[in-house]
Parts: structure tokens; C-alpha cells; sequence
């Protein structure tokens, strides 16, 4: 038996870990001893817990409780309570996803002590390195043994900086091995969507018609901590609002609330909260928020995750980024990059609002992405 530890802290990780430790119990327990560490990056009931009730996730044996702090207090934080994990559970292999804190600081704190790293989402870039996650996967990736990437993108990203896509010498840290394996999202999508329809009642708690509202996410720090970004994101909402006279349903990240308290005009604050058709809600659990998803007309958002969820649920998306890691559904036509400009906002809503011809091609996989992951990283466990 070979044991793997998955870090896991903020809600996208969580999220994503759901189709591996899925897969781990469906096929490869015999093989594999998967222990969760929760750093405690998020830790709102609703931005954590609530996904391991519903979506059947397996509790963490630890949880670091690092909370919320400035970059280098929070990583370091993590990175000394993963690498006493490490050492006391001599694990055989670390389990990174993404690109956040906590990501990297399982990346440093597994490599620096010779315990192979396993990044799961490798290879993605923004190529703007005033985002965190940039700094992030950049460094995660070159210090990884198995790198799984969502995207030929993402593959050829890694092979530009310089990493070898071969595999004729033995996965190493200095010789690592690449491979293309779709996104585990989809998994988690196509999984939880029949549960979404049997279980989810936000569309009525909210009063919602199908196809008849826009989903908006709102949390990147190039938007929330920019006081003209946010006030030109939610002006645009409330344009958005009245020119389309569509709902609109905004599930708060806590990040965002905050941002909205301090930097948002008298004025806005006054329109959305006399606006009974901009629904403004804490945030959701992953059966609603799909709910939300697959019922909406259109996305609005800066995620990551809810991009490519737009594109499988065959939703047009205005991405509130200047650029995306997710880059196929811009050029296949169906998300347009708006940026927090707000005429680009308002624009490109009506464009795709009103655009018929759009097509859905395999670009992020078959769904099966973790039983692919799994048996690399069981292969890999079984020779080293
Ligand atoms: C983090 C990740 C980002 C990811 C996002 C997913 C980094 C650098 N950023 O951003 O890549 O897309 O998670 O949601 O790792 N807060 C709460 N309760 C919580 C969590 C956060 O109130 O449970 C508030 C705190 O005020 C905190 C702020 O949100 O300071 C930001 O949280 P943090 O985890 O630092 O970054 P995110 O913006 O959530
Ligand atoms: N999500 C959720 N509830 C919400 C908003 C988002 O469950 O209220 C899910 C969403 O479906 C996606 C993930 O959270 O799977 C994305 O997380 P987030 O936007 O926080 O981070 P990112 O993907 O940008 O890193």
C-alpha cells in the first residue's frame, strides 16, 4: 500500500479533490492510502464544509487552520504544518492541485525534502505574474515529478519552459513526466449534475426562471482590491440589468463582500440594494451552484473553475480578466475576455446573449480524468 497525501484549502481544491478521492474508493484502494490535509485557507461553513457533506468527501486527518493572512504568512504556515505531516506519515507522494497558497507551499515543503509532488491543473499560464496563482503554478510545476495537464495548452506551456515531454528516462523531479489528461472538473460536473437536478431547490428559493438570469462570480484580487475595477464591474452589472432586464444572481465570495464594503460608491450600493432583480446571495454549495449554472442564459465571471463550468454546460461566458489560462473557449468563441472595463462588460453580454452558432468541442477531456491521474500516480508508487 502506498500513501499519498492530497492538499487541499481553498474551495476550488476541495471541489476538485471530490473526483479523486471518488476514484480513489471506486478503483484504486487497494493501492493507494489517500490522506487529506486541509490547510485552512477557507474556512466559512460555506466556503469549505459544506462540500464534504454534499459532496461525499472524505474528512481531512488534519487541518492546519492556517486561516487568512498575507502571502508569505500563509504559505509559510502551511509549509511547516504539511512538511511535519510529511515526515511523521513517511508518505510515498504529495497530491497538489491547482495553484493556490496552498498549492505551493505542498510543492516546496514535499520537494525540499525528496517526496515526490503530483500537480494536478499543471501547465496552465495566464503569463501575468502579478497574479499569485502565476507566481504559483510557475513554481509548483517546476518542482513536480508527474505533472497532469487539463489542456494541450497547458502541455505545450510546459514544453516552452523548457520541460521535456518525453518520457524515456525515469520521472524524477529534474526529469519529470508530462501528461495530457483532461480536466477533472468535467468529472466532477457530469457526476454531480443528475444529484443537482434531483436535489437542488435554489432556482425556486430564489424565485429564478430557466434560461432566464445571468450567473455572476466575482473574487480575483485584480478586481475586488482595485477600487475603479470593482465600481466599473458592478456599474455594469446594474447596466447589464436594466438593458437585458434579466435576473441577476451574484453568490458573494467573502473576499468580494468585504472589497464591496470598502471601495464601492454611495450610488452603487444604493442601486443594488434598491434592485430586486440583482440577487445578491452568500455563496453557494456545488449541487446549487451548478443548478445555477446549467439554468442560467449567460456567466459573468473572473473564476476559473466556473469558465470552464460555463463551457460544459454549454453556457456563454464574459470572462472579467484581461486574459485567461483557459484560452480554448475564447478562440472556439465561446467566452469573450471583457476585463473589468465596464463598456467591454456590458458589450460583450449582449454579443453572446444574442449569438446563435456556438459549438462545444472536446477540449477539456472525457470526463474520466482521475482514473487516469490515478493510475499514473499508481504506476509511479509501484517502481519507486
Ligand atoms: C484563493 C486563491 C485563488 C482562488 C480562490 C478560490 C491564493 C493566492 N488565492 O483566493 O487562487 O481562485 O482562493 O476561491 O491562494 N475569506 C473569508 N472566509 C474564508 C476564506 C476567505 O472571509 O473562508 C476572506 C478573508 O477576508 C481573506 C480573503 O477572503 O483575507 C481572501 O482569502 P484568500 O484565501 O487569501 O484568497 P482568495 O481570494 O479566496
Ligand atoms: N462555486 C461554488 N459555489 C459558489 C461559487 C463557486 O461551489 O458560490 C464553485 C464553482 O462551481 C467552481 C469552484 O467553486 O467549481 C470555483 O471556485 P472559485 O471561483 O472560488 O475559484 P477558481 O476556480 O477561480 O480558482
Amino acid at each position: 500500500m502506498k500513501k499519498i497525501i492530497t492538499i487541499i484549502g481553498a474551495r476550488p481544491q476541495i471541489i476538485k479533490s471530490s473526483a479523486i478521492s471518488r476514484a480513489i474508493k471506486n478503483s484504486f484502494s487497494h493501492i493507494l492510502d489517500e490522506i487529506i490535509v486541509h490547510t485552512g485557507q477557507h474556512y466559512d461553513e460555506n466556503m469549505s464544509e459544506v462540500f464534504f457533506t454534499e459532496m461525499n468527501i472524505p474528512l481531512p486527518k488534519y487541518n492546519l487552520k492556517v486561516g487568512s493572512s498575507s502571502h508569505a504568512n500563509q504559505t509559510s504556515e502551511i509549509m511547516k504544518g504539511i512538511e511535519e505531516i510529511l515526515i511523521s506519515e513517511e508518505a510515498n507522494g504529495i497530491l497538489i492541485y491547482g495553484d493556490t497558497n496552498s498549492t505551493l507551499a505542498g510543492a516546496i515543503a514535499a520537494s525540499k525534502i525528496h517526496i515526490p509532488v503530483f500537480h494536478v491543473e499543471a501547465g496552465l499560464r495566464s503569463f501575468n505574474k502579478s497574479m499569485p496563482e502565476e507566481i504559483n503554478r510557475i513554481m509548483s510545476d517546476h518542482v513536480s515529478t508527474l505533472l497532469f495537464c487539463p489542456t494541450e495548452t497547458a502541455l505545450r506551456n510546459l514544453k516552452n519552459e523548457g520541460i521535456s515531454l518525453s518520457h524515456t528516462q525515469k520521472a524524477s523531479i529534474d526529469t519529470p513526466h508530462v501528461y495530457l489528461c483532461g480536466d477533472i472538473m468535467l468529472d466532477n460536473s457530469l457526476y454531480f449534475s443528475k444529484l443537482s437536478d434531483e436535489n437542488s431547490t435554489i432556482l425556486s428559493e430564489l424565485n429564478l426562471e430557466k434560461n432566464n438570469f445571468i450567473l455572476v462570480t466575482i473574487h480575483r484580487n485584480a478586481n475586488t482590491d482595485d477600487k475603479t475595477n470593482l465600481n466599473s464591474i458592478f456599474t455594469a452589472l446594474i447596466q447589464i440589468q436594466k438593458e437585458t432586464n434579466l435576473d441577476i444572481v451574484l453568490p458573494l465570495h467573502p473576499r468580494t463582500k468585504k472589497m464591496m464594503a470598502e471601495y464601492l460608491d454611495e450610488t452603487i450600493i444604493i442601486e443594488l440594494e434598491k434592485s430586486k432583480k440583482i440577487k445578491i446571495i452568500p455563496p453557494v454549495g456545488f449541487l446549487d451552484i451548478i443548478s445555477l449554472e446549467k439554468n442560467s442564459k449567460l456567466i459573468i465571471t473572473d473564476s476559473g473553475g466556473m469558465q470552464k463550468e460555463a463551457f460544459f454546460f454549454q453556457k456563454p461566458c464574459v470572462i472579467l480578466r484581461p486574459e485567461t489560462e483557459w484560452i480554448e473557449i475564447v478562440e472556439n468563441g465561446n467566452a469573450i475576455l471583457a476585463n473589468a472595463d465596464e463598456q467591454k462588460i456590458v458589450e460583450s453580454t449582449l454579443i453572446l446573449l444574442n449569438k446563435t452558432d456556438f459549438t462545444y468541442p472536446e477540449l477539456y477531456g472525457d470526463g474520466k480524468g482521475a482514473d487516469f491521474i490515478l493510475t499514473k500516480i499508481s504506476e509511479y508508487c509501484q517502481i519507486n
